[in-house]
């Protein structure tokens, strides 16, 4: 069945790798509503395509993303307050809770410019990886408004406080070696090794078991905000129901390898599955 396509956004795919791509690159990617509603069904329907298992978020042309984009989502619709609702759910709606509840694992790979509502999707991407000329920033102060949304949030959840509160309040940009510094993206290769670097990313993701990809990923992000108590319980239940959704970990595949086998030492290399 052919790919569902959309005015703002392109879907394409290297097998079970699918990349999903802002595609306004004339406006550098800028989130208009029109693309907050692109992104909400291609995600959604990303999340349930049984063919994709890992999805790479990215922008055409020179840019990742720019930001909300100033004309068309908050001047147009600043005296149509219906319209304004409905693309701010829409907007918060891809960029958090689809994001960060999504099934498969998600790459944010940051090509370009990265300015500020961009910070939220970035932030609920699983992992980041950047270029290292890729320019990041926190503009919303040159423009008289904060970073809202939820991206404040997003900051002093990702970075140290005393990061989190020097680029929100200067506003000063930042390349993607000082992005790794500061603790936003994984790694920042040079801009002709990013396509090949994040593809190796997806490739080893892709050999682990994704029930235990998934409910791991839960679990970290769950236990985040949790005493550590609640985490203990929560982690204990997530377990157990992990046994129950899969079988090779029902089965203890990995542990009879290492304890009955002695085929396999975890610290020198990565669990192969049973081909099946
Ligand atoms: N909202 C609306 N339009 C935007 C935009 C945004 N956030 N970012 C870029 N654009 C538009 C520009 O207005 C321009 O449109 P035009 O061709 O109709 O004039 C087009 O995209 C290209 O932008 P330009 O500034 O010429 O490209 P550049 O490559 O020289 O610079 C940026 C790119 C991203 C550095 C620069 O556009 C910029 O600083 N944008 C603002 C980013 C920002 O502050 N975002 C946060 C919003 S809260």
């Amino acid at each position: 069945m052919a790919d569902k396509t959309y005015e703002n956004v392109k879907i394409e795919r290297e097998g079970e790798i699918t990349f999903l791509i802002l595609n306004r690159p004339e406006k550098r990617n800028a989130m208009s509503p029109g693309l907050h509603y692109d992104m909400e069904d291609a995600l959604l329907f990303l999340n349930d395509d049984p063919q994709t298992k890992v999805v790479i978020i990215t922008g055409a042309g020179d840019s990742w993303c720019a930001g909300q984009d100033l004309k068309l989502y908050f001047r147009e619709t600043a005296n149509n307050p219906a319209e304004r609702k409905r693309s701010n759910t829409a907007s918060h709606h891809w960029r958090h809770d689809i994001l960060t509840r999504f099934s498969k694992p998600t790459i944010a790979m940051v090509n370009g410019f990265c300015f500020g509502g961009a910070f939220t999707q970035l932030c609920s991407c699983d992992f980041a990886i950047a270029a290292e000329d890729a320019i990041f920033g926190l503009s919303e102060v040159n423009w008289g408004i904060i970073p809202g949304g939820i991206v404040s949030w997003n900051l002093t959840d990702m970075l140290l406080p005393r990061h989190a509160m020097y680029y929100a309040a200067t506003g000063e940009s930042f390349d993607g070696k000082r992005a790794v510094e500061i603790g936003l993206v994984n790694f920042a290769v040079p801009k002709d090794e990013l396509k090949a670097k994040t593809l190796e990313l997806a490739n080893k993701l892709l050999k682990l078991n994704p029930n235990v990809l998934r409910f791991t990923k839960e679990g970290v992000r769950a236990v985040r905000h949790m005493r550590a108590d609640d985490a203990r319980e929560y982690l204990g239940a997530k377990q157990d129901s992990l046994q129950k959704a899969d079988k090779e970990i029902a089965d203890r595949v990995g542990m009879k390898k290492f304890l009955d086998e002695k085929s396999y030492r975890p610290g020198l290399g990565p669990y192969q599955r049973p081909q099946s």
